[in-house]
């Protein structure tokens, strides 16, 4: 009984000394995220438009493959974050998720399979860092590059994507779908 109740102290004291959020710093960091996933989101969105009109697919895909990751990091420099989407079937394999997001992914994927609802997850993340991860979800106007192939991706469209992006895994998506999520690190400064 006594080395019961020790092994319960010592858990206790160990886990106050890891690092944990306020509820209040939770709920910012969820705003501060979510505002940054939108802003970042509108940016990528707002030029693929643009290339979309130019020229299609076929200009929009060269534009996603030089462009997309620069975007990001130009956002993520804006707001003194580490910003990157990933998904549980990539398309680039530079998006690859870490483990911590595999996590997250995996419960995403759950929420989502039973109709559960996918709110922002803020939490301190391995390397004691405030994180924000939030789900993406497919829109109308993504279908064009990750639906259905032959239905929402042209064949055409699809041999473009597959040139650039060999063990593409990102297609057959559905409106409303899950297609990955935003993961945000917020950088501390250094004590
Ligand atoms: C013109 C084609 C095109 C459209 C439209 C498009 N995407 Fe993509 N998507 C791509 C390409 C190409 C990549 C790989 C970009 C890169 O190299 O970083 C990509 C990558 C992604 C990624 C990163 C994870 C991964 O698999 O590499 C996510 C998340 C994503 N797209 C979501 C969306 C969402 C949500 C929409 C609609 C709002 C959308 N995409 C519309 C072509 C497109």
């Amino acid at each position: 009984m006594h080395k019961f109740f020790l092994i319960f102290v010592f858990v206790a004291v160990l886990s106050s000394c890891s690092k944990s959020l306020s509820k209040s710093e939770v709920e910012q960091y969820t705003i501060k995220g979510a505002e940054i996933a939108q802003t970042t989101a509108k940016k990528l969105g707002g030029t693929l438009v643009e290339k979309m009109k130019d020229g299609g697919v076929k200009e929009a895909v060269p534009f996603c493959n030089t462009t997309a990751l620069p975007i990001t990091e130009e956002m993520a420099y804006k707001f003194n974050v580490d910003i990157k989407r990933t998904s549980h079937l990539l398309r680039n394999q530079k998006n690859k998720p870490n483990e911590e997001e595999v996590l997250v992914l995996n419960n995403y994927s759950k929420l989502f399979a039973n109709n559960k609802p996918m709110k922002p997850v803020v939490e301190i993340d391995k390397s004691g860092n405030p994180h924000f991860y939030a789900p993406i979800i497919l829109q109308k106007k993504c279908l064009a590059c990750h639906g259905e192939i032959g239905i929402d991706v042209t064949k055409k469209s699809d041999s473009i994507i597959e040139s650039y992006y060999p063990k593409d895994l990102a297609t057959g998506f559905k409106e409303g779908d899950l297609r990955g999520i935003w993961s945000i690190t917020f950088k501390q400064p250094s004590e």
